[in-house]
C-alpha cells in the first residue's frame, strides 16, 4: 500500500483530484468509482474546479456508484444516486447518462445487487475506487466481519454506522438500516482503489487498515490484498500510525512509477 500523509483534508482532495484527472487525460472513457459520505467531497469541489478552468476535459468520463441505501423512495435527496449527481454529476458538466448505481428502491433488491456487480464487469471494470473509511474499519458498506471476497449484496448496517450517517437525515429513526453495496471481492477488482480518511475520528480505522493484521473485522484492511491501492490520510486520521515517519519519507522519495 502507498501511504500519502497530508496537511488536511483540502490537500487530500487536491492530490485524488490530480491523480483522476491525469487518469480521463490518459483514458477519457474511464470509468471512476466514486464514495458519497463527507470525506470525499474536498476531491469533488478539486475535480470541479479543474473542469470549470478549462485544464480537464470530463466529457467522456463514466461514473459508478459504490453504495446505496435500501427503501429510500426514488429522488430522495440523501439516496447515493441524488448524493452522487448533486456532489459529481453536476458539478462536473456530466449527464445522467454518463452515471449507474444499483436502484435501492428496487422490488428485488438481491437480484439488483448481482445486477449491479456483472453491470460493473460489463462496462469494462472500475479504473479508479474512490472510498473512505467508517470508524469501524467498513469499505463501502461492508461493515465487519464482510467477506473479503464478497460480491454486491444486500447488508445490514450496524448501529455505529446508522448513528455516524444520521446527520445526513431528521432523525436517526430515518436511517435506512440496509444498503446495497459493491462487495470487498468486487471493490478489489477496481485497477486503483484510493481511500481518503480525515479526521482524528479515523485514526484507530486508518491504523488497523494500514498495520493491523488482515482482517475481516476490519474491512477496509483488504486493501493489503490489492496491488495498486493508496490510502492518503490527514495529520490527525495518521495520528496512530506507529510508521508515519517513514511513509513521510517513501512518499518524499516516490518513484516515477506511482501514480499518486
Ligand atoms: P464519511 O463516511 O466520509 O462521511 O466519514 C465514510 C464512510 O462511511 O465510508
Amino acid at each position: 500500500m502507498e501511504i500519502v500523509i497530508v496537511p488536511d483534508a483540502a490537500a487530500g482532495g487536491e492530490l485524488i483530484a490530480s491523480a483522476m484527472a491525469e487518469l480521463v487525460t490518459r483514458k477519457p472513457d474511464a470509468l471512476l468509482g466514486v464514495a458519497t459520505g463527507s470525506t470525499p467531497l474536498p476531491i469533488y469541489q478539486a475535480l470541479a474546479a479543474k473542469v470549470r478552468g478549462g485544464a480537464l476535459d470530463v466529457s467522456r468520463a463514466r461514473v459508478c456508484q459504490l453504495d446505496e441505501y435500501v427503501g429510500l423512495p426514488t429522488g430522495h435527496p440523501e439516496s447515493y444516486r441524488s448524493v452522487v449527481l448533486r456532489e459529481v454529476i453536476e458539478p462536473l458538466g456530466l449527464t445522467e447518462a454518463s452515471f449507474f448505481g444499483p436502484d435501492g428502491a428496487a422490488e428485488d433488491v438481491a437480484a439488483e445487487a448481482i445486477a449491479y456487480d456483472h453491470a460493473l464487469a460489463a462496462a469494462g471494470g472500475v479504473d479508479l475506487q474512490l472510498l473512505g473509511i467508517g470508524t469501524d474499519g467498513h469499505i463501502g458498506f461492508n461493515e465487519p466481519c464482510s467477506s473479503l471476497a464478497s460480491r454486491t449484496r444486500i447488508k445490514t448496517l450496524t448501529q455505529q454506522t446508522r448513528v455516524d450517517n444520521a446527520r445526513f437525515f431528521d432523525s436517526l429513526d430515518e436511517v435506512p438500516h440496509h444498503v446495497i453495496t459493491q462487495g470487498i471481492g468486487t471493490i478489489l477488482e477496481a485497477r486503483h482503489l484510493v481511500l481518503l480518511a480525515t479526521g482524528e475520528a479515523k485514526a484507530d480505522a486508518v491504523a488497523a487498515t494500514v498495520e493491523g493484521p488482515l482482517s475481516a473485522l476490519v474491512p477496509a484492511s483488504a486493501l493489503q490484498l490489492h496491488p495498486h491501492a493508496t490510502v492518503v490520510v490527514d495529520e490527525a486520521a495518521a495520528s496512530g500510525l506507529k510508521l508515519a515517519d517513514y511513509f513521510r519519507a517513501t512518499y518524499a522519495a516516490k518513484p516515477a512509477w506511482q501514480s499518486i
